[in-house]
């Protein structure tokens, strides 16, 4: 973030390489998950911080993984494809797993900024504050006031400088009487970290290579270490499952109150849940029990009715959605369309205007404006090995109770007749009637009522 200029006055400069660290065991966890592949808002852990350090820009972004690191591999090619992975084989510590980094940061000449892959709440701004920090220290340390300190590292000041970082476990009845701790995020210069890391030595009461020790240890060499202070909410960690569903709580009201604060009615705020990433416009009113998964935009005046799911869409402008309706991933719907109870929709494009009420599946498929596909429609996209298109036009009629056996497409203005099984395209303007014809017998519900009710009596006599 800042580098030293010639002249000696510290300068802003662009280069940042964000170092997660994700290699701890979690084991109050109680799971076969790695602690960080645990899901707050619908995503693991790892997520959130990776989100942080994306938000900075930054030039690397390096996961240190070691328990379930095949796990932690793939899930951070899934949420950052560019980041790289270093492997602690052994957790040593901290500073350790710092250093792991080394293999890839090692001739980097920016910033490291060390983020912890189990405390996903650092915020945007406080990172911001760190980087502007920067410019007038050495190194950063990020602290909080804890309203129950607990086994948090202890920072000691004087005045604007951060002394050291003692652990809990080594810290003296004066220094654990301290409120103000260590949240565990750090800045410094790659090469000075590595340097003072180097510099560690693990003869504590844990064994290991503390990070925090590289406080002391740049106050030696005569460097300036300050600390910068966040809300505690924000240095939130997860070590077991009801931290994890705490966490999950303080995301959701958070998210919550932004969503309001935005201009979207909540009509029983406590009901609807967001994933880490959900975008939803202004004047946009949510119903009761909603649930917003990854990869969702709602843009503005729209309606979410209750009860519906959410995930991986677009709803424009105007939409109403729901109540019980599904949107699942790639669903694009344009401006005013309408999606009805029990509904499906995915990998669909809809066209503006286009209405889909009641009990259909809606899948592969691609409908222009001004369509209304009848209640209980079904797009037979798969055919047991491969997916398959459908394509319907503007202002189609589709009758209640269709098949559309994809690949089909249905021309502008064409209908289909309800109870039709469609497998061959309809050309524009047509009507498609694809069903039995029905035949009336005079009577012979009469009959069949008779021969039913006697064949009940002689099988109800033969049992008595
Ligand atoms: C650490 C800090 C402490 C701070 C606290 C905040 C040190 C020595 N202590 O303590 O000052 O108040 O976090 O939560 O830094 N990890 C690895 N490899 C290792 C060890 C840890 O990747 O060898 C990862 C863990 O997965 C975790 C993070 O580093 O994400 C912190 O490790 P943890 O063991 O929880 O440190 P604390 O004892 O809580
Ligand atoms: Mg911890």
């Amino acid at each position: 973030m800042v580098k030293t200029a010639s002249n000696g006055i510290k300068e802003l400069s662009m280069g940042i390489a964000v170092v997660i660290l994700a290699a701890g065991k979690g084991t109050r966890m109680n799971s076969d998950l790695p602690k960080v592949l645990h899901p707050i808002a619908q995503v693991p852990m790892l997520a959130h911080a990776i989100k942080s350090a994306q938000a900075t820009d930054p030039d690397h972004i390096v996961v240190v993984a070691g328990n379930g690191a095949d796990a932690v591999r793939k899930a951070t090619a899934e949420y950052a494809p560019d980041a790289q992975v270093v492997l602690q084989e052994e957790q040593l510590g901290t500073g350790h797993a710092v250093a792991q980094a080394k293999a890839v940061l090692g001739d980097y000449d920016g910033d490291i900024l060390v983020l912890y892959g189990d405390t996903p709440f650092i915020s945007d701004q406080t990172i911001a504050n760190i980087a502007t920090a920067r410019a007038n220290a050495d190194l950063v340390v990020l602290g909080f006031h804890a309203a129950d300190p607990g086994r948090y590292g202890r920072l000691v000041t004087d005045g604007d400088t951060l002394e050291k970082i003692v652990e809990y476990k080594d810290a003296s009845e004066e220094e654990r009487a301290i409120t103000l701790c260590n949240s565990g995020v750090m800045a410094a210069r790659a090469a000075d970290m590595f340097d003072w890391i180097d510099a560690t030595g693990n003869e504590n009461a844990s064994g290991e290579y503390y990070l925090t020790d590289c406080v002391e240890i740049a106050r030696t060499r005569g460097k300036t270490t300050i600390c910068v202070i966040c809300d505690e909410a924000e240095t939130l960690g997860v070590n077991s499952r009801a931290q994890l569903a705490e966490a999950e709580a303080a995301f959701q009201s958070r998210a919550r109150a932004e969503a309001m604060e935005n201009g979207v009615t909540l009509y029983a705020p406590d009901t609807v849940h967001f994933a880490y990433d959900t975008v939803i416009g202004r004047d946009t009113v949510v119903e009761q029990n909603v649930v917003f998964a990854p990869g969702v935009t709602v843009e503005s005046g729209a309606t979410i009715r209750a009860f519906s799911h959410l995930e991986g869409c677009h709803v424009a402008r105007g939409g109403i959605i729901g109540p019980y309706a599904r949107l699942r991933p790639g669903a694009e719907l344009s401006e005013d369309v309408r999606i009805g109870n029990f509904v499906e929709i995915k990998n669909a494009l809809i066209g503006e205007g286009s209405k889909v009420n009641h009990l259909s599946y809606v899948g592969d498929a691609e409908i222009g404006s001004g369509s209304n596909i009848g209640a209980g429609t079904i797009t037979c996209n798969y055919d047991g090995v491969m997916k398959h298109k459908t394509t319907i036009g503007n202002d189609v009629f589709v009758g209640s109770n269709t098949l559309l056996v994809a690949p089909v497409t249905l021309g502008n203005k064409s209908m289909t007749a309800t109870g039709a099984v469609i497998t061959k395209d309809v050309q524009a303007e047509a009507l498609a009637i694809a069903r039995v014809d029905q035949v009336n017998k005079p009577r012979m519900a009469v009959k069949l009522f008779d021969i039913l009710r006697k064949r009940k009596a002689k099988r109800n006599s033969e049992t008595s």
